[in-house]
């Protein structure tokens, strides 16, 4: 049996990576493909009791370094009993959110540090990579327009902090696009679902024949 693939989608808040990890998903299922679609922080029962814990705190919330650990614990879970055993049979996740939002949130907004949240997925989750990093990127009025759509009044624990919080963290997911082109992708995010649908398979298809071995 051939080795499923791993694809992940990041970016900011309110970028549309859930919609079009959906539709990504759907176009693999309508072509043949056996897929898994999923998300973090959750993805199995112990790690989206995880979430409710990060996006919920009890009591004064988390200090940076806790908040790197549970989603590290969180991931650890989600790799080894979800996107693994996945890969192995063959199948493809597409995964909404993974390692690079704990980079860019906790690692450079939260300042604990990309080296110690590599460390962290290298104890939890054997280091696993995505074969491919759709990162979406869009303009701050089109994403002001799409969180009030979704959330209104309602944020949570990581959402509702200050903008320079995720200003911080849309020029870490800029930067690591950048700096590490074998994995990540840019798309464009601007314009309707559909646009940039075609946007993310014309990349992801161009991108990974050259990654077959
Ligand atoms: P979610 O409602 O799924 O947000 P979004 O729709 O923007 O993806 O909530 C996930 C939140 O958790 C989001 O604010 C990003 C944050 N997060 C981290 O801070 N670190 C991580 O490693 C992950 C996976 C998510």
């Amino acid at each position: 049996m051939t080795q499923g693939r791993f694809i992940s989608f990041e970016g900011g808040e309110g970028m549309g990576k859930s919609t079009q990890a959906r539709l990504l998903a759907n176009f693999l299922e309508n072509s043949g493909t056996s897929v898994v679609l999923t998300r973090e922080p959750g993805g199995t029962p112990g790690a989206e009791a995880i979430r409710e814990l990060l996006l919920h705190p009890p009591g004064e919330g988390w200090e940076a370094e806790a908040e790197a650990l549970l989603f590290a614990a969180a991931r650890s879970d989600h790799v080894a009993r979800l996107i693994r055993p996945a890969i192995h049979d063959g199948r493809w996740v597409i995964c909404d959110r993974y390692l690079d939002s704990s980079r860019a949130y906790q690692g450079r907004a939260g300042q604990v540090g990309d080296a110690a949240v590599r460390q962290l997925h290298a104890i939890g989750s054997h280091g696993l990579l995505p074969d491919a990093t759709i990162v979406l990127r869009a303009s701050t009025q089109q994403v002001e327009r799409r969180l009030r759509e979704r959330d209104g009044d309602e944020t949570d624990a990581i959402g509702g902090r200050e903008n320079s919080y995720h200003t911080a963290v849309n020029s870490a997911f800029e930067a690591f696009a950048s700096e590490e082109p074998d994995r990540f992708l840019m798309v464009d995010g601007e314009g309707t679902i559909e646009e940039v649908h075609q946007r993310v398979l014309d990349v992801l298809f161009s991108f990974l024949p050259e990654k077959r071995s």
